[in-house]
């Protein structure tokens, strides 16, 4: 298989921890370019999902991330196909969470699941930092 050039991966990324780095990390290695779709606080609301960090700054750290090139805000679970041909990627990749989810763009490009860290979310550090500031 020839190396492939342009990841794309997604997620919220809310309280950036070393599951998020070591995921961006493995996926840089992947190719030369790694592509972010983070998603936005009203996809996170439509969700279900809380978060901690608002997007302007959960998508500042993303790019201040050494393994990440460029990130765009994910508005809704539809977009990813015009994102795969607008950003020419050549992988979709994602955390073992989503394994199978995606399966269906596998005639656009590559799809991965790649294994998750062990032990650490964001939902775990939220619960952490909540039982040890009462
Ligand atoms: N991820 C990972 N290892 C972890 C946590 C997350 O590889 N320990 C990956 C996910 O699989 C996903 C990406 O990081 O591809 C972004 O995940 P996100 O949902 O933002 O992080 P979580 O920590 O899983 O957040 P939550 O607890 O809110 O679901």
């Amino acid at each position: 298989m020839t190396k492939p050039r342009r990841i794309l991966t997604y997620g919220t990324f809310d309280l950036f921890h070393h599951g998020h780095v070591r995921l961006l990390q493995r996926l840089a290695a992947l190719g030369d370019q790694l592509i972010v779709g983070c998603s936005s606080d009203e996809f996170n609301a439509l969700k279900g999902k809380k978060t901690v960090v608002p997007y302007e700054f959960r998508a500042e750290v993303l790019r201040a991330c050494r393994y990440v090139d460029e990130v765009f805000p994910e508005h809704n679970w539809e977009q990813k196909r015009d994102d795969i041909v607008k950003y020419k990627a050549d992988m979709f990749a994602m955390g073992g969470d989503w394994e199978g989810h995606f399966d269906d763009l596998a005639d656009l490009c590559t799809v991965k699941y790649l294994p998750r860290t062990e032990a650490v979310s964001t939902t775990e550090l939220k619960k952490r930092a909540s039982t040890r500031i009462k």
